[in-house]
């Protein structure tokens, strides 16, 4: 779907209304292409602690150049800041020491982390951990030009566990993830190097609910492009273009009701018969049946109650007594920012929403035992058919309001699942990560 606003601010008489009304100015987002550089700039890196070592270790490894002095005028693809050392409030000053003189130069679509320590406990490191929060959050809202800053968590002797983590918030995989905090090792976490970062997946069974159009084909794409063999799944009446999609991406059609009794069942024997076991598997299928709660009728909220979150629940538990999750196996749950905020019109939607986070929650320290991990998005407005439908003015609103002034791509939700499934990314585990330009819901 296009963003005519977009087109038009950026146009010659656009670009003058847009300045003298003090209108948003969204800025295209570099986007991922293959053979690209994975930064648009070099690099500053400051701060010291457990992760300069990774840091530098992840910057050679992408080829991105490390400045250590500032010219003028240089814009930087990414200011990294390693704040693990940060032990007590006092040194939170480090922060605005690195970044006052140069975050202005921040580059277009350009970058920021922070790294620090999970905040555990009563100490006061564990207070300045905390406040770091606050500060990524309050940067991402000046950032401009496309910029996002994000702040990682790393469990101590969990450093190198972040390589995959780091590499996908500095590239262009992240175009629409913005503000968001990041936690890893906190549940342990078994991590595998794949052999060639450009197709992690190589040898890896995926299966994508769902899978027929908007979001779910997104994910199929980007999980087949990394080297997956995707099973997609829809309802028999996308028989069609669920085929089409399974075409492209040198997958399979599986036609599914995930809601149906012998659903579970029927994906265990799937899986069993053709592929032994499943390494990935994707919760993307969802509706939305909205009105307002006195307005309800009951079906619709058994009907959206049952496909966003009870259907996925019973194909886990059967995936999981049939022993059919491999080993380093992933789940990804599809929730959205209406779970975490609520929405008027989808009490519905937004319950099924927010329980997928609760299965997050609750199945995190079971993968973990399995050597497997369980992570959710939580996407805001991204460009489909869903949002097509929703009327004009509050599509509008749903887009701009947001630091990055405009609505998601599929493919920023993909991308981001694609990063769960990383093996690399075993100690990723228990997250939810917004995929919503830090939209202002519930933010
Ligand atoms: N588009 C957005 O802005 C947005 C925002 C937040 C969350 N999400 C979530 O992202 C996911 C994908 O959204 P989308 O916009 O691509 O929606 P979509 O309606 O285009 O696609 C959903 C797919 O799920 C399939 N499906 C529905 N019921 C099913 C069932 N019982 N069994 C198997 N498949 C079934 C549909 O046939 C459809 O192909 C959903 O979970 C949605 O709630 C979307």
């Amino acid at each position: 779907m296009t963003d005519r606003y977009q087109q038009f601010a950026r146009s010659n008489l656009g670009r003058q209304v847009v300045r003298r009304l003090g209108l948003p100015d969204p800025t295209p987002l570099r986007r991922y292409l293959p053979g690209q550089p994975t930064l648009d700039g070099p690099v500053l890196v400051g701060g010291g602690g457990r992760m300069v070592d990774t840091v530098r270790s992840v910057l050679k490894g992408i080829s991105a150049t490390e400045v250590t002095d500032v010219t003028e005028g240089e814009r930087f693809g990414a200011l990294v800041f390693d704040a693990t050392g940060i032990d007590e409030p006092a040194r939170l000053r480090e922060l605005y020491d690195f970044f006052h003189p140069v975050v202005r130069n921040v580059g277009t679509c350009g970058r920021v982390i922070v790294l620090g320590a999970p905040p555990a406990g009563r100490g006061r490191d564990g207070i300045a951990q905390r406040a770091l929060e606050g500060f990524v959050r309050s940067l991402g809202k000046e950032l401009t030009r496309g910029a996002t800053a994000q702040l990682v968590y790393v469990a101590p002797e969990f450093e190198v566990a972040a390589e995959s983590t780091l590499r996908f918030l500095l590239s262009a995989k992240s175009a629409f993830v913005d503000a968001q905090v990041i936690r890893i090792g906190v549940h342990g976490g078994e991590v595998v190097e794949p052999e060639d970062w450009d197709r992690p997946l190589a040898g890896r069974v995926a299966v994508v609910t769902g899978a027929s159009r908007g979001i779910g084909a997104a994910i199929a794409e980007v999980l087949a492009r990394d080297g997956a063999h995707v099973v997609a799944l829809d309802i028999p009446a996308q028989g069609e273009e669920l085929s089409s999609v399974a075409n492209r991406v040198s997958g399979a059609a599986l036609q599914l009701d995930i809601t149906s009794a012998g659903a579970p069942a029927a994906l265990v024997t799937y899986l069993r018969e053709r592929h032994t076991k499943v390494d990935i598997v994707v919760h993307n299928a969802g509706i939305t049946r909205d009105k307002r709660l006195a307005n309800m009728k009951e079906a619709a909220w058994d009907a959206v109650l049952a496909v966003n979150l009870s259907s996925q629940l019973a194909i886990n538990d059967a995936l999981l007594d049939g022993d059919v999750l491999r080993r380093g196996g992933r789940i990804v749950g599809v929730s959205s920012i209406a779970g975490i905020a609520g929405n008027n019109g989808q009490t519905n939607y937004a319950t099924s929403k927010a329980g997928v986070i609760g299965m997050v929650n609750a199945y995190a320290p079971v993968l973990a035992e399995r050597g497997a991990a369980i992570n959710a998005v939580a996407p805001g407005f991204i460009e489909t058919k869903m949002t097509a439908a929703v009327p004009l003015l509050i599509r509008e609103v749903g887009r701009r309001l947001s630091s990055l002034a405009q609505g998601g791509q599929p493919v920023d939700v993909a991308e981001t699942i694609a990063w769960y499934a990383n093996p690399a990314s075993g100690a990723v585990n228990g997250n939810v990560v917004r995929v919503c330009g830090q939209s202002f819901l519930g933010a």
